[in-house]
């Protein structure tokens, strides 16, 4: 039921102002693929420069905060990160999972902020190595996106990626079969939340995601994308992922 393949560069705590030329690169080559939904999620600093730069080429968050406004300092509302031009956030990645503490419970409020104010929303879950080595990854995810999952829920704004924490940044990747059972399981329990609808969800892969193994990624069943970190900061590494998606 997914039609298109959602490719997104998660910069994490890189990019100076300089780098807004690696966008204006990576635009063009979104470009060249019209079939292919892309967008870059810069540092929070860069979000504005980069909307005003680029017009028509989606610019994302790599988190917000749950309440309106108040008293948090040095964080920011999902209606400043939409002021600021994004169009939607990565919530509960498993680097604020493990550095901020962030809990389901908060997750889920930060979607449901982000939707208020008009964001798409990616939801993040994955296992650790530890709770994949006691083959309880399945449960650990499920019970992740059954905690974070936004009341209300639905095609058009949620997206949800799976990134195992230990592939992330360490160049393994899971065997393509882990892979498919994942992202089935994933698909099997937005059904039990959202019912039918959940068919038109899309589900990213995300965890050392390269030009040379995005297409056998891309291809397995249920993977309608990816959410790629280091590969993301250049056209030369982004570019081939996107066009690897292009041929689904
Ligand atoms: P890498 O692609 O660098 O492994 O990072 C993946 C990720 O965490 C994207 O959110």
């Amino acid at each position: 039921m997914v039609s298109r393949k959602y490719i997104v560069g998660n910069w994490k705590m890189n990019g100076l102002r300089d780098q807004l030329t690696n966008i204006a690169e990576i635009a063009k080559v979104a470009d060249e693929y019209q079939a292919v939904d892309v967008a870059i999620c810069p540092p929070v600093t860069l979000i504005a420069q980069a909307v005003t730069n680029f017009p028509g080429f989606a610019i994302g968050a790599q988190d917000c905060h749950f309440a309106k406004s108040g008293a948090h300092t040095g964080c920011l509302s999902a209606d400043m990160i939409r002021e600021a031009g994004a169009s939607m956030a990565i919530l509960g990645h498993s680097e604020r999972r493990a550095d901020q503490h962030e809990t389901d419970a908060e997750v889920k409020s930060k979607a449901e902020a982000a939707h208020n104010a008009g964001l798409g929303v990616i939801i993040c879950v994955g296992e650790s190595e530890e709770e994949r080595d006691a083959g309880k990854a399945v449960e650990v995810v499920c019970g992740q996106l059954e905690g974070s999952f936004p009341d209300g829920a639905n095609v058009d704004w949620l997206t949800v990626a799976y990134e195992p924490v230990w592939a992330i940044g360490t160049g393994r990747v899971p065997k393509a079969a882990d892979v498919e059972e994942m992202h089935a399981a994933i698909r099997n329990a937005l059904r039990n939340l959202m019912g039918e609808r959940a068919g038109g969800v899309r589900i990213l892969y995300g965890g050392s995601m390269n030009g040379g193994n995005a297409s056998e990624l891309l291809s397995i069943p249920n993977v309608d994308g990816g959410l790629v970190g280091g590969a993301s900061l250049t056209a030369e590494k982004f570019g081939p992922i996107i066009e690897a998606a292009a041929a689904f």
